[in-house]
């Protein structure tokens, strides 16, 4: 089955709809999802999205904690666009209905580590929920906009698919597995947006969602486009260590709010914060620092997890601010406003990704990237607390106004091929593929995690080398799965991971190596190409 629309978008989350939306007046979109569309990180969003909106604030402060926390490795000139840019971001979302938090009649601003100032405008602790709600009833709304969950994207057209087989490098859509008729449909476009999210799934823990398996990364990678600065994976240094509740994540805003990083009782030196030996900024340093600190402390003491404790502000404040992450935790037996949280780092953001310009241009003619699939410049080494939904925002009106300015200059879209299943059969054993994706997800957290070192990195190299053998393999002789497709292109992004982070040898930000602690005198992206 084939269908055509003026433009495709890959991704329900902040990016692609914002896309979609700034699309729909003048074309005719399509925004495909491969789950639910409310599934992505952008309804698990806690803490909030970054504005320079308050006196005594200023964007020059903005623009440099947010080159602080990149260690350099930032694009200024992204930075201050994105900066300057979202004040105004924040005002559509309130024009859309995003009921951000007031006090006294002014937006109420948290403060999470890494930021100056109090620059963060919420939802209490569930912002990303009510932006998916407002964007997502938007879009449904609209009648430009056709709304295609369950359709998991499998490759990019490219001229090689075409009846007329080219070389150009131009995308013209994709091949995507419908679920409910288990058919593979080629969906085409003049333009195609990636709005596919992270990679974060690559890891054991992660607080990412079940989908974060870097499609969207791996899909652009085989189509011929760079990737940048995939070593750079950020780790969030407190996610609930709960035996049930693996990725739960407890917001930076707990710390900005005054929540306390503690040794647990019981142990040499229990209850004693321990933050201000590795930062003068205690609590409110930047993630990479915080959890690095968090991972060398239960290293060192041989710990299970460290304490987050909030209990010392009054209860009222606790469950007006964070009533989620208080229902949350009370339901697994933690009264938040008594008693400390135990907490661990896990995976959260994935800083590296398609190489994308400040208009959301790829390499390829067509193809458009946005969101957290992308690295557009603006977190370098390490990303500063709520930029993400912010650069979602930017970029997401950039590819769109880019797509409807150059509409001439768009690829035509030739004759495609439909995808031919002649050569494959059904999976004779699908234990395989849960099987690889546990390796693959164990090896990158006990090998490419927090800390590490050349050789812990070559080791997991042999691995991946492997798997990925297997896994294309695999694909070549059974018919896709969902589950096929995420493990096909969670193995590549494993691969682009450990090449990069092989590659830098020094430790910026987010990549700590034992072997290189110094830093070179220049900050380069990692580039990759194809
Ligand atoms: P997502 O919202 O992740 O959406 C991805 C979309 O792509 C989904 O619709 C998915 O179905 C679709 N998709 C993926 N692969 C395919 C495929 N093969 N075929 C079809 N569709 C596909 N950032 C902040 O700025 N502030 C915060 O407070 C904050 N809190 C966070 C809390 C948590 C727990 C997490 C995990 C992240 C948080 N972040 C926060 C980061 C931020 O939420 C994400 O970076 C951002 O939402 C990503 O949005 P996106 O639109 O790029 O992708
Ligand atoms: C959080 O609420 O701690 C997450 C914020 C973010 O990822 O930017």
């Amino acid at each position: 089955m084939s269908r055509r629309f003026d433009v495709l978008v890959v991704g329900s989350g902040a990016a692609g709809l914002t896309a979609a939306l700034n699309l729909a007046g003048q074309r005719q979109v399509a925004v495909i999802a491969k789950g639910a569309l409310g599934e992505g990180a952008t309804g698990w969003a806690q803490g909030g999205i970054a504005a320079v909106l308050e006196e005594g604030d200023s964007f020059e402060s903005h623009v440099e904690d947010t080159m602080t926390a990149g260690a350099g490795l930032n694009d200024r000139a992204v930075v201050e666009h994105v900066v300057g840019a979202a004040p105004a971001a924040i005002a559509r979302l309130k024009e859309l209905g995003v009921p951000f938090a007031e006090e006294g009649g002014a937006l109420h601003l948290t403060r999470e580590g890494g930021h100056s100032h109090r620059r963060i405008v919420h939802v209490a602790d569930a912002t990303g929920w009510a932006v998916q709600q407002a964007l997502e009833g938007a879009a449904a709304a609209h009648p430009n906009i056709e709304l295609v969950p369950d359709m998991v994207a499998i490759d990019l057209v490219t001229g090689r698919h075409a009846e007329r087989f080219s070389t150009g490098g131009a995308v013209h859509g994709l091949y995507a597995y419908n679920r409910r008729s288990r058919r593979v449909e080629t969906l085409t476009a003049r333009a195609t947006v990636l709005a596919t999210g992270g990679a974060g799934r690559t890891y054991l823990y992660s607080t990412a969602p079940r989908g974060a398996t870097g499609d969207g990364i791996a899909m652009a990678w085989r189509a011929g486009c760079r990737v940048s600065n995939m070593e750079m994976m950020q780790f969030h240094p407190t996610c609930l260590h709960n035996l049930q509740v693996k990725n739960f994540l407890i917001t930076e805003a707990v710390r900005g709010e005054g929540g306390q990083l503690k040794l647990p009782g019981g142990v040499r030196d229990g209850g004693e914060r321990f933050m201000a030996r590795f930062d003068e900024r205690g609590e409110l340093a930047s993630r990479d620092i915080v959890a690095r600190a968090i991972d060398h402390e239960i290293k060192r003491l041989g710990l299970d997890y460290v304490h987050l404790d909030i209990s010392h502000r009054d209860p009222d404040f606790v469950r007006t601010h964070f009533p989620n992450i208080y229902d949350k935790l009370l339901g697994l037996g933690i009264d938040i406003t008594r008693e400390p949280i135990p907490v661990v780092p896990a995976q959260h953001y994935t800083c590296g990704g398609v190489c994308v310009d400040l208009q959301g241009r790829t390499d390829a003619p067509g193809l458009y990237a946005a969101g957290e699939v992308t690295e557009s410049g603006l977190h370098g080494a390490n990303r500063l607390a709520s930029n993400s939904l912010l650069e979602c925002l930017v970029f997401g009106e950039a590819a769109a106004k880019d797509i409807l300015a150059r509409s001439d200059e768009l690829p035509a879209v030739p004759a495609v091929r439909e995808w031919d299943e002649s050569r494959v059969t059904n999976s004779d054993e699908e234990v395989v593929i849960a099987q690889t994706w546990g390796e693959i997800r164990r090896f990158m957290w006990n090998y490419v995690g927090i800390v590490r070192t050349t050789k812990r990195l070559e080791r997991a190299k042999r691995r991946v080398d492997t798997l990925r053998q297997e896994v294309a393999e695999y694909y070549q002789h059974f018919r896709v799965t969902p589950d096929l497709i995420e493990l096909r292109n969670l193995v590549e992004v494993a691969d682009l991971i450990i090449r990069s982070a092989l590659a830098r040898q020094e430790s910026r930000g987010l990549h700590y190596t034992l072997d290189y602690p110094g830093q070179l005198a220049e900050a380069r992206d990692t580039v990759l190409v194809p």
